[in-house]
């Protein structure tokens, strides 16, 4: 059973399988009826981005300009908080996602994250960073710019181009073909020595995988509701 489900209850206006629910932070995330699958916690969407993505991977790197991938852009959560990071510290962000299978325009203004982190100024400026070009680099402010990629994770083929790595996959139960020993040497090759991955997956399988496929692995501690998540690092 993945680590995300727990029987949502599927709000009536379902589109292309897909429906926006309400965590219990208050923010929204899109169920998936076909794969069973939530994009985020049940607990709490933001709740669960800030502390997986954003207080264990990006407050655990000092690369600046920090280069995050992200596997599995979806609603671009993690995206927006990060960018919001972005701007807070004045760090640098260069930030590319993967996503194969981009939400659509309705779905992602149906969610309204910008109005969940009280921040309505960004709403236009977020609808078109995830509405961009496939490929094209956006400067979305000063210290972030943004790419998107429909490259699934399985043909990644980068090299020492990332300092932060956010594997936002479906759960292995769901989509066991994200979480092999060749997609996690993928990963480890994409990412620069030092550099780390971060997921709310906190399986010992996962965690083996990881392992043999070069990173050196922790458990921290997971988002409410979660006793652990898995942090990887690569050896400098
Ligand atoms: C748990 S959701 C990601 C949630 C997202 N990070 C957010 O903040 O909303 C998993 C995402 O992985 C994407 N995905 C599915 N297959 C993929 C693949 N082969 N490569 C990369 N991403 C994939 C899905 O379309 C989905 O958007």
């Amino acid at each position: 059973m993945s680590e995300r489900r727990s029987a949502p209850p599927a709000s009536p206006e379902t589109t292309l399988g897909l429906s926006v629910l309400r965590t219990r932070d208050g923010s929204c995330t899109v169920y998936d009826h076909k794969l069973d699958e939530r994009y985020h916690s049940v607990h709490g969407a933001v709740q669960e981005s800030f502390h997986v993505f954003i207080r264990m991977g990006l407050e655990a790197t000092a690369a600046i300009p920090l280069r995050v991938l992200e596997v599995g852009l979806g609603t671009g959560l993690n995206m927006l908080l990060t960018w919001v990071e972005a701007d807070l510290t004045g760090r640098n962000v260069a930030y590319t996602a993967l996503e194969p299978f981009p939400l659509s325009l309705a779905l992602l203004v149906e969610m309204d994250h910008t109005a969940a982190l009280e921040l309505p100024e960004r709403s236009g400026p977020f609808l078109e960073l995830m509405t961009l070009k496939e490929g094209a680099i956006a400067q979305a402010s000063a210290t972030f710019n943004f790419q998107v990629l429909a490259t699934p994770v399985q043909e990644f083929d980068r090299s020492a181009a990332y300092d932060l790595i956010y594997f936002d996959a479906f759960g292995p139960a769901t989509q066991p073909g994200m979480w092999t020993l060749d997609v996690f040497q993928r990963m480890f090759n994409a990412l620069a020595p030092g550099g780390i991955l971060v997921t709310y997956c906190a399986k010992g399988a996962v965690r083996r995988t990881m392992q043999a496929a070069g990173f050196i692995t922790e458990r921290v501690p997971g988002p409410v509701g979660k006793k652990e998540m898995l942090r990887a690092r690569k050896p400098d």
